[in-house]
């Protein structure tokens, strides 16, 4: 199927089409570039990380319209703890106001949320509000949205190797049956699919501890865009290049 693919430019041609048949079924984003973003308007941080998260919205109705199946977004990592109080206080506040705002629509265009990460240490008001959205949003079956909160990779295959010694110390399965199948079983991202495309905005080029498991086979696409600056035309510039993508997984 082909749907008219938005075009800012429309001037300059015929609109052109968007193969839908050709998406990434699961797509990661690393947010980045919120602070530029105000430093660059002279506002506080904080007022980069409010702005997107209204780009968060757009992007999820963005992901609805071209058929992704999975949106999994790094909104807070476990090495964030280290910015200023104020900001992580900020952040940590964000989810709340995110679905304060944002769950009725979000629960309209069928998408359900999920949250990855170690969320036993998020304050009270944090849990809550996602232990909340995830309850009322449960049934709906159409996009997963995924928030990466407290998340890192490393203390996530850490943590994961723990339990799976646990697990062969109480005999449930032996050291020769564990394979890669079964330690993805252990990974905060049971059950999902690996991203088929990670995008990373702001001009960083590196994964920050985000998915090192998951990302194995992942294509990566990168733009210089700000986090807050991010919309339907440059995401759909990281779709096409996808399908010009050819996906091997260390064939040939
Ligand atoms: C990186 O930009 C961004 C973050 C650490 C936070 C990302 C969070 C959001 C986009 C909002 C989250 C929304 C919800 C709904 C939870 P940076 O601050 O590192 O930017 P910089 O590199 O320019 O300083």
């Amino acid at each position: 199927m082909k749907i008219p693919f938005f075009n800012q430019k429309k001037e300059e041609g015929p609109q052109e089409e968007f193969d839908l048949t050709n998406v990434p079924n699961h797509i990661a984003i690393i947010m980045d570039g919120n602070g530029r973003w105000a430093k660059k308007k002279g506002l506080p941080r904080i007022a980069g990380h409010k702005a997107g998260m209204d780009v968060v919205k757009d992007t999820v109705e963005v992901a609805v319209k071209y058929n992704i199946q999975t949106l999994t977004l790094f909104a807070f990592s476990t090495e964030n703890w280290k910015r200023p109080k104020q900001e992580v206080e900020y952040l940590l506040k964000l989810p709340k106001e995110f679905l304060h705002t944002y769950l009725p629509g979000l629960m309209k265009n069928n998408v359900r949320i999920e949250i990855i990460g170690d969320i036993e240490s998020l304050p009270v008001h944090t849990k809550e509000a996602i232990q909340y959205a995830k309850e009322k949003t449960k049934d709906n079956d159409g996009l997963l949205l995924n928030f990466a909160l407290n998340y890192g990779s490393r203390h996530e295959i850490l943590e994961a190797i723990k339990l799976i010694m646990e697990d062969i110390d109480n005999q449930k399965f032996t050291l020769e049956q564990l394979d890669e199948k079964l330690l993805s079983k252990y990974l905060y991202t049971n059950g999902l699919s690996d991203p088929d495309l990670l995008i990373r905005t702001s001009g960083e080029q590196r994964l920050s501890n985000f998915l090192l498991w998951q990302l194995a086979y992942t294509e990566f696409w990168f733009t210089d865009v700000l986090w807050p600056d991010f919309n339907e035309e440059i995401f759909v510039e990281a779709l096409l290049e996808y399908q010009n993508r050819s996906r091997r997984f260390g064939g040939i």
